[in-house]
This record gives structure tokens, sequence and C-alpha cells, in this order.
């Protein structure tokens, strides 16, 4: 079975290179939180950006990269509208995408579909750190899209490897229908999101419904919730509850800037 390379970049950030050059999911290097892992440096290559959604750890960097690299920009027609508006992004750069619109850039496929954000408690955020809380809401209010569509992204790489990105994670909203038709619609090799909070049972259904051969898991939040004093279920228990109903499935829960093949 071939390997795919990638880069996990802390958040909910993942390069993949290409022979053309990289892909990156939802690109943040700038210190928030207490976190600082990538640099502007490592976005040089970077020939795409998929945006998942608005909120700013998600989406606050991605002009910066655009700028630089001269990189493409997909996501939904709210996020795009955003950067022309606010960054001066030309046209030319943004690639609006409605679910299940397939568009190839530099040797990647890529076809976006509805994923669902888990429920946020703010009251828990503000019991936890006022000023944490206070920074979350204030950079979704004022400095990004907040409010855009959602979006889940399947690729295919230019070595022909599927990917499925459930981006910052799974939670009990997505419903084994929907996870049905993506598996059945893209047959993904291996599928990529964050496992956080407790919903390890969640995480584990999304592997084994979509039917992939390895999946790559990683906190999205684990400094930003370090800060609330949220608390997630520990990576031993989230492996021992994935391999519970997947026992075949090749698990990987890279740390932030790992280089890594799969
Ligand atoms: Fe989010």
């Amino acid at each position: 079975m071939s390997k795919t390379k990638m880069r996990y970049l802390g958040w909910s950030n993942i390069l993949i290179p290409g022979e053309r050059g990289d892909l990156v999911f939802d690109p943040f290097f700038r210190k928030m939180y207490g976190a600082k892992w990538a640099s502007l440096d490592d976005y040089d290559k970077v020939r795409v950006i998929c945006i998942s959604h608005g909120h700013h750890e998600h989406f606050m960097d991605s002009p910066v990269v655009a700028k630089k690299t001269g990189a493409k920009i997909v996501s939904s027609a709210e996020v795009c509208d955003y950067l022309r508006k606010h960054h001066d992004i030309p046209n030319d750069q943004l690639v609006p995408v409605l679910p299940f619109e397939d568009v190839e850039l530099d040797g990647f496929r890529i076809t976006p579909f509805d994923w669902h954000h888990r429920p946020i408690s703010y009251l828990n955020f503000f019991k936890g750190s006022v000023g944490a809380a206070f920074n979350f809401v204030s950079n979704n209010l004022l400095r990004a899209p907040w409010r855009a569509r959602y979006y889940g992204f399947a690729v295919t790489t230019p070595q022909g490897e599927s990917l499925l990105n459930l981006t910052e994670g799974m939670n009990p909203l997505f419903s084994d229908g929907e996870i049905d038709v993506l598996r059945q619609r893209f047959v993904p090799e291996i599928l990529i999101g964050g496992h956080q909070l407790v919903y390890e049972r969640d995480v584990a259904r999304c592997v084994q419904k979509s039917g992939v051969g390895k999946c790559v898991l990683y906190h999205p939040h684990e400094k930003l919730f370090g800060q609330m004093k949220i608390s997630s279920t520990p990576v031993g228990k989230v492996e021992e509850v994935v391999r519970g109903v997947a026992p075949d499935v090749e698990i990987k829960f890279p740390a932030p800037m790992e280089s890594f093949e799969i």
C-alpha cells in the first residue's frame, strides 16, 4: 500500500506536499493562546489553501500566506467575499465553491462538503479564562467571517490517494447517513480530523463508518482549552475507543510540526 506524506503544523493545520506545490488546510501560525508552532516560511511551497470555516484560528493567517505565495484559496463564498473585501485578495486567487462541486488545482482534486461544527459553550469558555474567552470572541466577531458556512474537504492527491478531512473534528451532529454518503462518493483511504472534548465515540464512529484504512487525529485546541481549563479525553483513551470499533485501522497522532508518512 502506498504511503502519503503530510505535515501537522498545529491547530487544524495539515500540509500535503504535491509535485507542483503543497496543499494546506487552515493555515495558522501566529502566536495565540500560548501556542506558537509554524512560521510563514513553512508555507513557501503552498499553491492551494483550503479553509474549512471562518473561525479565527482557521482563517486569520490565510491572507498572509496567500499574499506571500500567490496560492489559490478554496472555501465558501462567504469566506472568499471576506478575503476580497477586507484583505484585498484578488479574484483570480479566490475559488468559491458549493458542496460537492469539484475543483482541480495543481494536481489536487478538491471537493467540499457540509461539515458540522461542535456546539460552542461560551459560558464554559468565560468560566475557564475571561482573557482567553475575550480574545476568542473578539477575534471571531471583528477579524474573521465567523458565520460562514462550515466545510469539510475530500481531496485526491496528485499521487491518487483519497483523503477525507473532517477539519477540527467529529461530533454527534454528524449522522451515520452523512458519513455513508461520503464513503460511497469518495471511497477515502485516509481520514483526517480533530479529537477534542469528550467526542471519542463520534471520532471512532466516523473512522469506522468512513471505511478508511488509516486515520490522522490531532487535538486542535490543546493550548486554547488549556488556558480555558476545559478538559478532553486523553489520547490513550481515544485510541482505545477507536481501536474498539476499527481494530485494523492505522492511527497516527502527530505532534505539532511533525512530518510523517501514513
Ligand atoms: Fe471552529
